[in-house]
């Protein structure tokens, strides 16, 4: 590493600054719930019942975060069995919080009741909003919508909570369109604030509308994201995590990456998030995804590789790190940190040491930079959005107040210099966004574009 700006990413903000750096997230919350071009939704409205199709991870947090609300509820799955094993976690987690003192029983005893259960889809009829939460696959999603569709009363709030499929390609087989809508929740359903709402191209302003206000009952930060592939959130951590997964490669190891953004402040870093989460996730797709991928670029494939060390994660006592029986604690392994040298050795990479502030830099800018895209695209609608989905679903620090506030306080000019080293240093990925350049330019910061920005300055 030669070149860099220590100053630009050190992780310092004094009282004065963590105050407008929170006054920032609440403002882009309520930013963010002031849709231009919406209808209102009466303040009194809320459904009678709501229906979730799927009790796997996501539809028993789902359930439980309507239930929390009040709003009974009908879980729905394919089979009693599928339905036990659902509602035994639901009632686990309430237990949980029970114990730990979060909740007092008859509070934990009154939501359970709330939550019903269902295995014939007909249960939908009584629903004033579903949410699926099936399979990630198109077919299977396909088929359910075409049941939901079947059952629904008219005017149903029709939502499923795909994480990359196109709504368009889910709402095409039902007769209803307008009413169908990507409810992107984030795991645990029943804890995480944020939720992206993702309108298709034929969603009604008003299914929307309803679906930001069901969000803001839930107790959630509703967000409006484009329907590109990964919505906002997860566009931009497949950057952050390509860069992660780079620096592996490159020297670091996967304690530095961590330890270097938990002290900026992240909840945690990329390699203790990915082993909480299972690395084994979509694998098959993953491997056959290699096959296709445009040429001319480098791609990193050590997660894989990771699978294929039997490594899953948390579940099975290694991933990046090691883990004790019964305990979440991440330890280094300095087997899996010889393996990795070894790794680098095999795919012709010289390992060097890596300091702090080039982990700070490439992980921070490749979502700036992404963020910048997004923004473009209209993908997000304002800088604020980008800020809140950071901060309220991927443990960026609050009192940093987003990437996008963050980089304002860093500079505009600062921010391009350093993404324009990056481009010559590792190539194509680090592309800097048109919007990028144009605030650099005119001397501009994220803060000053209007909302829906779409690259034009207010
Ligand atoms: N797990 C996460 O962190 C996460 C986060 C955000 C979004 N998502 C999305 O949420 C959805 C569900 O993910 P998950 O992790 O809860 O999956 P999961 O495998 O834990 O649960 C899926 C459930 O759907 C049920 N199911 C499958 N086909 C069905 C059908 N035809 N009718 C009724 N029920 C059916 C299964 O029996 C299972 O209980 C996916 O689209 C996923 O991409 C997951």
């Amino acid at each position: 590493m030669t070149e860099h700006t220590p100053a630009a990413t050190s992780g310092a903000v004094g009282a004065d600054g963590e105050a407008a750096a929170l006054e920032h997230v609440r403002h882009a919350e309520r930013a963010a719930g002031n849709l231009p071009g919406l209808p209102r939704v009466d303040a009194g409205w809320r459904p009678g019942h709501a229906a979730v199709v799927g009790a796997g991870t996501m539809g028993g947090g789902i359930a439980m975060a309507l239930a929390n609300a009040g709003i009974p509820v009908t879980l729905i799955d394919r089979s009693t069995h599928d339905l036990d094993r659902g509602l035994s976690r639901v009632a686990a987690n309430y237990a949980s919080s029970v114990r730990r003192g979060r909740l007092d029983a008859a509070d934990a005893d009154q939501r359970l009741a709330l939550i019903g259960r269902a295995t014939d889809m007909a249960a939908i009829g009584q629903a004033d909003v579903v949410v699926e939460a099936v399979f990630e696959e198109l077919a299977v999603k396909q088929d359910v919508f075409g049941a939901i569709d079947r059952h629904a009363r008219p005017g149903t709030l029709l939502a499923t909570n795909t994480s990359a499929l196109d709504i368009d390609a889910i709402a095409s087989v039902t007769s209803r369109p307008e009413d169908v809508i990507g409810a992107h929740f984030f795991s645990p359903a029943q804890v995480m604030r944020l939720l992206e709402v993702v309108p298709g191209a034929q969603t009604a302003p008003l299914t929307v509308a309803r679906l930001m206000a069901l969000g803001r009952l839930l107790g959630k930060a509703p967000v409006r994201a484009g329907n590109a592939r990964g919505f906002i959130g997860n566009a931009m951590l497949f950057d952050y995590h390509r860069e992660a997964l780079f620096l592996l490669e490159e020297g670091a190891f996967p304690a530095d990456v961590d330890r270097v953004l938990t002290q900026f402040g992240f909840a945690m870093g990329p390699f203790t998030m990915t082993d909480m989460a299972g690395h084994d996730l979509a694998v098959d797709s993953r491997r056959r995804a290699i096959a296709t991928r445009p040429t001319g670029r480098r791609y990193c494939d050590l997660d894989l590789w990771l699978v294929d060390l039997g490594r899953l994660g948390q579940k099975s006592g290694a991933g990046w790190y090691r883990y004790v029986d019964g305990d979440r604690t991440p330890h280094p392994d300095p087997d899996l940190n010889r393996q990795l040298a070894e790794y680098s050795a095999r795919i012709g990479i010289e390992r060097r040491r890596i300091g702090a502030d080039e982990i700070l830099e490439r992980c921070l800018y490749a979502l700036v930079n992404r963020a910048a895209w997004l923004l473009e695209q209209g993908v997000a609608a304002q800088p604020s959005d980008i800020d809140l989905v950071y901060v309220t679903g991927y443990g960026f620090p609050a009192r940093k107040g987003g990437p996008l506030y963050w980089a304002d306080s860093v500079g505009s000019a600062d921010v391009l210099a350093a993404v324009e080293r990056l481009h010559r240093q590792h190539g194509v990925w680090w592309e800097p966004a048109p919007l990028l350049v144009q605030l650099a330019r005119t001397g501009a910061a994220f803060a000053d574009l209007g909302a829906a920005a779409n690259g034009v300055l207010s």
